[in-house]
């Protein structure tokens, strides 16, 4: 029984995006699929890393990693439109008992990154699924002087927004995919994703 985990995001500069793929580093190491898509942007020139999601691969994953970056403290408009579009999904209960959890890249550090995961919580809460976070026993936790949370993982992107992963960012985010890829698959094997 394959489990596949949906790492889905917004990303203008890259930031979010290499989160995004360090998590799917981490979803590929339990054996789960890690499937990596793109929330478009507004801005129709704007190239994706990769490839643009569909509803449908929200309604067929057994796990969902949402990322955004913070946009005034909140998630981007593009983000939150995605899941305006989904009251189908809703409707038909198609991610309810489902795991998920939240990522975000910020400019600065206390700019907003946690309050922003807090409020990204909220679709996925309301869609049923299962929320995760990182617990303290991942040591970079303890250690990281830039981004990594308890409410998921993040990243300090700085002024010029073009900072790269820390070490500890990128572990954390390795950790947290990890973590979500079991999460989606007892929940599978445990046949909790069908109650
Ligand atoms: C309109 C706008 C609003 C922003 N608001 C915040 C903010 O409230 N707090 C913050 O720390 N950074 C803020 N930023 C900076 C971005 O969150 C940051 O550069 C992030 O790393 C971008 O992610 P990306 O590279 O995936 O696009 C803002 C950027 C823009 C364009």
């Amino acid at each position: 029984m394959s489990t596949t985990v949906l790492v889905l995001y917004y990303s203008k500069h890259g930031s979010v995006a290499a989160l995004a793929e360090k998590i799917a580093i981490g979803i590929a190491q339990t054996g789960a699929n890690a499937v990596i898509r793109s929330i478009a942007s507004f801005d129709p020139d704007q190239p994706s890393r990769h490839p643009l999601v569909a509803n449908s691969d929200l309604s067929q994953c057994d796990g969902l990693a949402f990322g955004s970056p913070v946009r005034f403290g909140n998630m981007a408009a593009e983000a939150k439109a995605f899941w305006d579009n989904t009251s189908s999904i809703w409707l038909k209960g198609e991610l309810i008992n489902k795991a998920a959890g939240v990522f975000t890249s910020s400019g600065s550090m206390h700019g907003g990154n946690e309050a922003n995961l807090l409020s990204m919580m909220l679709p996925p809460l309301h869609h049923g699924m299962v929320l995760m976070g990182i617990p303290y026993a991942e040591p970079e936790l303890h250690n990281t002087q830039t981004g990594g949370t308890p409410y998921g993982p993040t990243h300090v992107s700085g002024l010029q927004g073009n900072t790269k992963l820390s070490v500890d960012e990128q572990r954390l985010a390795v950790a947290f995919g990890k973590r979500l890829a079991q999460l989606s698959m007892s929940l599978k094997s445990a046949g909790f994703d069908k109650q």
